[in-house]
């Protein structure tokens, strides 16, 4: 994609100029250097990008502009009505070999060797000035010597190649926000300095790539490259790791992947990317990776390697089996929320069409149901109402239960900019999150309420927006049920739910409460985002309808730069939900027992769906303990390591008489299995994802599936062999089958998205391109409903035994369970799950920093080590769930959201004491999984 030298223009108002005799028109603000380039004519340049705001140092791109004394920087000099511009004369050309004598003469002279060698601007510069001699020889002064850093295990940093430019100190402000690099001294001297002159590695660099990819030479280069060799083909895809959805070229040399370059036309990341997305993708390589399938009669027996053929006949046998034996209902699946649309579509149609019957859920069953259940029930669709674009016209933000910097980088890199720009910020969380206090940002309010507590805060600030006059009743008349709002309000306004009644249980002083509402509701635009700190709770859709009633009451929805917005965790969660993977709902969130929707489903399948809604994950695991289940389908899950109270997930999976795991690695659930069916990784194969913006991006093929077949593939594969007969032979017919079935996403076909890059759903004959806002002009449901948010105080309590409230979250290295982040260098970063806690509690039990401690709650123990920090307050202690070996989720309990199961991750009372050694769950865990992952030697080939 041409590189433009300068970002675009925002203002309207054209205006003509002349480039070489040549007339172009381009909006007032526009560079000369871009009016040139889109009319056709490069201008050398090296510090100008079109990602970064021009910086005018490197004085390759000058100029001459009729009626204007000297040559000035193309790049810093916007055009202006009827300008006549000169780019290519004697003058300009003498002076741009001049500059670029200067800067070879102090670079090393390998091109031939050189990794950038043909991806080097530097190489492309001196060829295009045409310079053919280097007057100045490198015996003097130069910086040919300066020593390398390779301390970051993704990129060098060589500072001989560094020409100054700045475009990696600009990158790392504008793009990533993190401010980690700077031009170091002055003249001669000036070099890029990270941080205090520190290494890469272990200054505040988060490793995002954008100072790499800005880097017009191989001073920042991949470490990839270096090893081996420039890419030969590049092919467009998405990021497989979280809910931003970040567009990637994944650029190949052969069938080896070299790098992941952040799209620039990605609509969802705009070129940025953060570590994960850009650097670790070396587990599609791992040696862990199981790439033939294997089958066992017992758990207690090794693994057996088998063809696919014997692996699908004897799990679809097993299924048919255990139906013939126990009912059809005692078997089921569990959709992938990291698996494309296709996949999951497929996996919820084998249980209900091949299985007969709804048993089938998805982790977003244990992240974001409640929003499905919260949004449905008042504004009457189940996602977020905007796209990320919006936040550039957001006022205020409001980020509650999410850490945006560690969890969605690339987002919050724009929510950064933005709040640089002046946006201000309220967030809500248990934990001082990194966005409270990060360079040049300072939120307004930091409420740091007690876990569990979302609902008396959200319904505390919903009292002062009514009871001080502060709602756009205008709106709300025009918008909603007025009646409800008006039984809201008054229910809202009891004294019961101010600020002051609720300060002692919530723990957030009333005055900044009070100051925070008030900023809310009157500021301008705002926005509300929010993460699984709303929802992994008892009251999770309360506070997600909570936090609709807050946007509808104040006039926050239905145009850009407000909104309601769910973060997702994962890269596919809320396509997996979009897909019918719940099982009370099929695509679209259309309930199985409406008998219109059902006998469209029927029409296409040639089946009889079951009316009744199947079972959720927890009522699987029961029923197994209880007998009655008896066998499952899981694609690309961890339910034992991500799910809660693992004893009860063990006991619930070890019950089972067929466990099928189709997976990358022999995960955790895997130890319970009986079959194991590869799975392929994104890079090898095609398919959609549907991001936290409702955004549906293309997946594609890059490489051929090591394991042998996409995991589309495998599961018609068994659904053939269970009888229930699937014929596609390209993920594109399962997506028009996706279309035909579901009205929200009619439009949606590979062609429309290989056109316009991509969509945001509902696609169809009202919105042929997609919908970037919901709810303009009208809420979805009709009339926008408030519910009465009652706050009930969750049934985990602390006391004499379990006196702190413990919370848990992500960290910006690691994705989700760990299984693929692990298996990278990301490892580095975060080698294992630290348990926060504030000084003083440490102190009162005797635990120092780096302590071994045991964490303990009603529902099991773990250990792991204690770091000391007051982000978290006297109380609170906090961890990560990345690592298999401290499993966090022994210690979280059963309890759940009343209304969708959701479990209550975020709120489990523990006590925290010294420790010297794992428990004795973790010892007897850790030999059982040794055991589980035997594998019996191969036999030998005839
Ligand atoms: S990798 Fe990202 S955070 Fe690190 S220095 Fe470069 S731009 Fe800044
Ligand atoms: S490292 Fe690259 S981007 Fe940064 S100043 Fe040097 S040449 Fe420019
Ligand atoms: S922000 Fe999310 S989608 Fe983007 S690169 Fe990182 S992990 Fe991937
Ligand atoms: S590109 Fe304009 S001064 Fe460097």
């Amino acid at each position: 994609m041409t590189d433009l030298g300068t970002p675009a223009s925002s203002r309207e108002e054209l205006v003509t100029v002349t480039i070489d005799g040549r007339p172009v028109t381009v909006p007032a603000g526009t560079s000369i250097l871009r009016a040139a380039a889109l009319a056709g004519t490069s201008i050398p340049k090296l510090c100008a990008t079109d990602s970064l705001q021009p910086f005018g140092s490197c004085r390759l791109c000058l100029v001459e502009v009729a009626g204007r004394a000297g040559t000035p920087a193309s790049c810093t000099t916007p055009v202006a009505e009827g300008m006549s511009v000169a780019t290519q004369t004697p003058r300009l050309a003498k002076l741009r070999r001049g500059v670029m004598e200067l800067y070879i003469s102090d670079h090393p002279l390998d091109c031939l060797t050189c990794p950038a060698n043909g991806d080097c601007e530097l190489e492309d510069m001196a060829g295009a000035v045409g310079l053919r001699e280097v007057r100045y020889g490198q015996e003097g002064a130069s910086h040919l010597d300066a020593a390398k850093d390779a301390s970051n295990p993704y990129f060098t940093f060589d500072p001989a190649k560094c020409i100054v430019c700045s475009r990696c100190v600009r990158a790392c402000d504008e793009t990533q926000g993190t401010l980690a690099l700077t031009v170091a001294g002055r003249g001669f001297a000036s070099a890029i300095a990270v941080s205090q002159g520190e290494p890469f590695m272990g200054s505040e660099c988060v490793s995002c790539g954008a100072c790499v990819a800005a880097c017009p030479t191989a001073a920042l280069t991949e470490k990839a490259v270096i090893e081996i060799g420039q890419p030969e083909r590049r092919v467009v895809t998405t990021c497989a790791y979280c809910g931003v959805g970040c567009a990637f070229v994944a650029q190949m040399r052969g069938e080896e992947l070299v790098r992941m370059v952040p799209w620039k036309e990605g609509k969802a990341n705009h070129g940025h990317s953060c570590v994960k997305g850009r650097f670790a993708w070396g587990y599609a390589a791992h040696r862990d990776r199981i790439l033939k399938p294997m089958i066992r009669e017992r758990i207690t027996d090794p693994w057996r390697e088998v063809s696919w053929d014997e692996a699908i006949g004897h799990a679809a046998a097993e299924f048919k089996r255990l139906q013939a034996t126990h009912g059809r209902d005692s078997v089921g699946g569990i959709t992938s929320s990291r698996c494309t649309n296709e996949e999951t579509f497929l996996v919820q149609k084998l249980v209900r069409a091949g299985f007969g019957n709804n048993n089938v859920d998805t982790c977003a069953r244990v992240c974001h149901s409640p929003t499905g259940y919260g949004l449905k029930t008042t504004l009457g669709t189940s996602a977020g109402t905007q796209d990320f674009d919006s936040v550039e016209q957001c006022d205020v933000m409001v980020v509650i239960g999410a850490n945006p910097t560690d969890g969605h980088p690339v987002f919050a890199s724009r929510m950064k900019r933005r709040l640089r720009q002046g946006a201000r910020l309220i967030v809500i969380d248990p934990r001082r999150i990194d966005l409270v206090r990060t360079p040049h940002i300072q939120a307004d309010h930091h409420l740091a309420l007690r876990p569990g507590t979302n609902v008396a805060v959200l319904t505390a600030m919903a009292h002062v927006v009514v009871t001080e006059g502060l709602a756009d009743e205008a709106y709300v008349h025009q918008r909603c049920d007025w009646d409800e709002f008006q039984h809201w309000a008054e229910f809202v306004a009891l004294p019961a739910n101010s600020p002051e009644a609720l300060e002692a249980s919530t723990g957030v002083p009333a005055a900044d409460l009070r100051a925070a509402a008030r900023l809310y509701a009157t500021g301008g635009n705002a926005a509300i985002y929010y993460g699984l700190g709303v929802t992994e709770h008892s009251q999770g859709s309360t506070a997600v309808m909570a936090i609709a009633n807050l946007a509808m009451a104040s006039g926050n929805l239905g145009k850009p730069g407000c909104g309601v917005n769910p973060l997702r965790g994962q890269n596919n969660v809320q396509g997996a939900c979009d897909m019918g993977s719940f099982p009370h709902e099929v695509t679209g969130y259309r309930h199985i027992s409406d008998d219109a929707t059902r006998t469209a489903f029927d029409a296409m399948w040639g089946v009889t769906l079951d009316r009744e809604p199947g079972l959720r994950i927890p009522n699987m695991l029961d029923e197994a303990v209880g007998g009655a289940f008896k066998g499952l389908y899981i694609q690309g899950e961890d339910i034992l390591q991500s799910d809660p109270n693992t004893r009860h997930v063990a006991a619930g999976l070890a019950a089972m008489e067929c466990v099928v795991v189709h997976d990358l690695f022999l995960n955790e659930t895997a130890s319970y299995a009986h079959v194991f069916l590869p799975g392929s990784t994104f890079l090898e194969k095609d398919g959609t994802f549907t991001n936290a913006e409702r955004r549906i991006q293309r997946v594609r093929k890059v490489m051929s599936p090591r394991n042998g077949y996409a995991d589309w593939e495998i599961t018609q594969k068994l659904s053939n062999a269970l009888g229930y007969p699937m014929a596609y032979a390209h993920p594109s017919q399962i997506m028009e089958e996706i279309a035909a079935l579901t009205p929200t996403f009619a439009g949606v076909s590979y062609a429309k998205l290989d056109e316009l890059g991509s969509v945001q759903w509902p696609c169809n004959a009202a919105a042929p391109e997609g919908t970037p806002v919901m709810h303009i002009g009208g809420f979805v449901r009709g009339k926008g409903r408030f519910v009465i948010t009652e706050y009930v105080p969750t049934d985990e309590k602390i006391g004499p035994r379990f006196p702190l409230l413990l919370t848990t979250g992500r960290i910006l290295s690691q994705y989700n369970v760990g299984a693929q982040t692990r298996r990278t260098a990301n490892a580095l970063w975060h080698e294992e799950d630290l348990l926060e806690i504030h000084p003083h509690d440490a102190e009162e039990r005797g635990v120092g920093e780096g302590d071994w401690v045991k964490l303990q709650s009603r529902a099991g123990d773990t250990t792991l080590r204690a770091t000391l920090t007051d982000r978290v307050a006297p109380g609170v202690v906090y961890t990560t769930f990345h690592h298999p070996d401290t499993q966090a989720n022994v210690v979280t309990t059963d309890y759940s959201d009343w209304a969708t199961n959701c479990p209550e991750y975020k709120v489990t009372a523990v006590q925290v004491s010294p420790s010297n050694g794992p428990t004795e769950w973790q010892e007897s865990y850790g030999a059982m999984t040794r055991r589980a992952r035997r594998r019996a030697p191969a036999e030998p080939a005839e």
